[in-house]
């Protein structure tokens, strides 16, 4: 009975309720679609996925519908790397037997979880215009990433190179949305108020030039 008043509610909201509905019963039960009343430091340690609440703002449409059909690990310690530590050995070396791999969808579903995810852009958490490409220094980026301001201790900008508490970086240019990149650099807090990347104070030339460096990030590169 439920069930079939959900699919008459679909049915009369039209295809885009639908794939909301779509989402919440398949992916529901990781991620987070709205933002959380209440961002605990108990809801960021036993959540299952990454939240999803402003995945319009973030992701790149054309690699969430690859990356739906054929997913890759991101991040390479899990959602929490610490539970994935091997005892008796440093904290990131980590043992990827407990890391599930990710559900998979066709391509048909992908395309319509991807246009529902599209939609969720977190409210304007987001400046898109903050970017401005043209005169940013992509080596001085490089160098702020890796030397001056200690990027790669969490992040990977080269497979197989850097940290492993937090998302690799390397094909951010096919993942991410520039905007995002800098909005997440300039305040993680904004995302999840106990995010343990720290909050840099940065100039904004240094934010521009390490976004266009990140931003140009490629799989393969
Ligand atoms: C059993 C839990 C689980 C389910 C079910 C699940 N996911 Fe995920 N999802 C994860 C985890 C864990 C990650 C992080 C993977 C990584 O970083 O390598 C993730 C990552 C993602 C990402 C990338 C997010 C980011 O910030 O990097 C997207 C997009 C995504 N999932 C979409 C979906 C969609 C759409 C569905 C439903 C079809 C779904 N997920 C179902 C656990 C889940
Ligand atoms: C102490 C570890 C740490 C350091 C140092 C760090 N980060 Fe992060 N970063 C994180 C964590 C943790 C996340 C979010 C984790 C998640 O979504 O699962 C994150 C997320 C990001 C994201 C969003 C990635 C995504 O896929 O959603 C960007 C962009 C980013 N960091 C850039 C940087 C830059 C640029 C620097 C250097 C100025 C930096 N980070 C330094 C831990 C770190």
């Amino acid at each position: 009975m439920k069930f079939i008043a959900f699919l008459l509610a679909a049915l009369v909201a039209g295809p885009a309720a639908a794939a909301d509905a779509d989402l919440q019963r398949q992916c529901g039960e990781c991620h987070a679609f709205e933002k959380p009343a209440d961002a605990t430091l108990d809801r960021l340690w036993t959540r299952k996925g990454p939240d999803l609440w402003y995945a319009g703002a973030k992701f790149n449409r054309a690699w969430l519908v690859k990356w739906l059909q054929k997913p890759t690990a991101i991040r390479a310690g899990g959602v929490m790397w610490f539970k994935h530590a091997k005892p008796g050995e440093p904290r990131d070396t980590i043992d990827p037997a407990g890391i599930a791999p990710h559900p998979s969808v066709d391509a048909a579903a992908a395309d319509k979880l991807a246009d529902a995810l599209m939609t969720l852009t977190g409210g304007g958490i987001v400046d898109a215009a903050a970017f401005k490409p043209e005169g940013a220094n992509l080596s001085m980026g490089k160098l702020a990433f890796g030397k001056l301001r200690g990027c790669t201790a969490c992040h990977q900008e080269k497979p197989g190179t850097g940290g492993v508490s937090a998302p690799e970086l390397y094909d951010a240019g096919e993942r991410l949305q520039p905007g995002y990149v800098l909005a997440y650099t300039k305040n993680p807090q904004a995302f999840d108020p106990h995010i343990w990347m720290p909050r840099l104070e940065l100039t904004d030339v240094d934010l521009q030039r390490i976004t266009a460096y990140v931003a140009s990030l490629k799989a393969g590169e």
